[in-house]
């Protein structure tokens, strides 16, 4: 019996939608814990693309339960589209598949509406998705959320929004000059939505330590990266949830004694949405090439992604701050064609060479990566079955990644399909 969490290593769209898939194999609940659906969690099985952005990527196999915790924040409308787009497929069709916290956070209108504001202004742009992901936790933190409990209640819940938009709308007004939210007609459709997703909320914390008591097999599907981490990420440019594995702890109601492992998933190179520093950026030839190739837009936005090479400074920190014990390389048949691939093992800046990543932001953004290279490969990578059957020149990137982190490379990724990777140790048997 094993519970896994694995978390994104670098600024998020490391694939791991395409893992945490496969790995529900093995798995009898998968959980996300932070984020909202500014995820966009790709799967492709036999052709056929699915895009998640709240729901657990278990849930193309009905065996598996798919919980989403309490450190979520919750669009209701996106929830009910993303259900009904599944349930019209066949899938979630049994509706004890699928389990909201009662405790995870709702994000309303308003949130959406300040995000949108904020990204309208030059000083305080950050290029977010815009789904009023950080309005939300802001408001989580500040003790002025509304949870999917509080629509237990209308009654209150009426009365505390009444109250808060009160104060809220006078700022509203004053400041951005934007037309008042109206209490009632958000209490009337937010209750409304509640009814149709009231059957899946329920305790999710309790609901997980008893499948735990039940020796199953539990795996925790972070969002986003450790680089958009609020404590650990390049700050103020990160997303405002813990991404890393600790977030899972706090973010799903469970203890880590419950965690048997936890594994890291990278590209064999680097992208990045949004603003904020990626010193190995490459914005020139080879950047387009990277896109092009790896098809690198965004899943939820669309936004062309900024390509660059591996920086294993970026994955040494995620190493470091979320304990991986194993890694997981996806996107390696992108790379085919290169002549040679470099990465990164440290920075310099101003004269003095850099080898943790740094904190201050002008350091980040002012530094310059100190590469390293190895040789390219033409082969196309995708139907090799075997790490033997891998050209030589792939199996040493591999094993310079190995050296510099410290942790053994565990799974390959070598195409978007279910079917397209190699499994060289799973995470389960530990
Ligand atoms: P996530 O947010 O970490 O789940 O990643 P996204 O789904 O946003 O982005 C990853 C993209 O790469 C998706 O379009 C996947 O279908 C695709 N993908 C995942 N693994 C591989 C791989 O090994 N090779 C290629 N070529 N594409 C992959
Ligand atoms: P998945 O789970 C990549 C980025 C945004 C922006 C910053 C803050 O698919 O890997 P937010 O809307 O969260 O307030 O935006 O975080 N961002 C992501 N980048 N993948 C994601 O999720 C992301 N979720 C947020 O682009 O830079
Ligand atoms: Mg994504």
């Amino acid at each position: 019996m094993a519970s896994i969490i694995i978390v994104g290593a670098q600024w998020g769209d490391e694939g791991k939608g395409k893992i945490v898939d496969l790995y529900t194999e093995f798995a009898d609940a998968v959980v996300r814990f932070q984020g909202g659906n500014n995820a966009g969690h790709t799967i492709v099985v036999k052709g056929e693309k699915t895009v998640l952005h709240l729901i657990p990527s278990g849930i193309l196999r009905p065996t598996v339960k798919c919980v989403i915790g309490n450190g979520v924040v919750v669009d209701p409308a996106v929830l009910i589209e993303e259900i009904d787009a599944l349930k019209k497929r066949g899938l979630l069709a049994d509706d004890s598949q699928l389990a909201v916290s009662e405790r995870a956070h709702l994000i309303m209108p308003y949130h959406r509406t300040l995000d949108a504001l904020r990204e309208g202004s030059a000083e305080e742009k950050i290029g977010t998705t815009g789904k009023g992901i950080g309005p939300a936790y802001e408001d989580k933190m500040a003790r002025k959320g509304f949870r999917l409990c509080d629509l237990e209640n209308p009654g209150a819940f009426r009365s505390r929004l009444n109250q808060l938009l009160t104060q809220r709308n006078e700022r509203f007004i004053k400041i951005f000059g934007i037309e008042p939210f109206d209490p009632k007609s958000i209490a009337d459709s937010y209750l409304s939505m509640y009814e149709k997703i009231r059957r899946y909320v329920t305790n999710t914390s309790e609901l997980l330590n008893g499948l735990r008591l039940k020796k199953k097999q539990i795996l925790f599907e972070g969002a986003q990266g450790t680089s958009l981490d609020v404590d650990h990420g390049t700050y103020p440019y990160v997303t405002s949830s813990n991404t890393v594995a600790g977030g899972a702890l706090s973010g799903a109601g469970v203890g880590p004694t419950m965690i048997d492992g936890v594994v890291g998933v990278s590209k064999a190179y680097t992208t990045r949405v949004g603003l904020g520093p990626f010193p190995t950026e490459l914005e020139g030839k080879e950047g387009e090439l990277l896109r092009a190739r790896g098809g690198e837009f965004g899943a939820t936005t669309g936004r062309p992604r900024r390509c660059g090479w591996l920086d294993l400074v970026v994955l040494k920190h995620a190493v470091l701050v979320s304990g991986l014990t194993g890694l997981i390389l996806t996107k390696l048949d992108v790379l085919s064609g290169f002549k040679k691939i470099r990465y990164a093992v440290a920075y310099e800046h101003k004269g003095k060479t850099i080898r943790n990543f740094p904190s201050r932001l002008d350091l980040l953004t002012d530094c310059t990566p100190i590469y390293e290279e190895t040789d390219g490969w033409n082969e196309t990578l995708t139907a090799i079955k075997k790490t033997s059957g891998l050209p030589v020149a792939v199996k040493s990137y591999i094993k310079k990644i190995e050296e510099f982190l410290g942790i053994p490379v565990i799974h390959l990724s070598l195409g978007p399909q279910r079917g397209e990777d190699i499994l060289i140790r799973n995470p389960f048997n530990n």
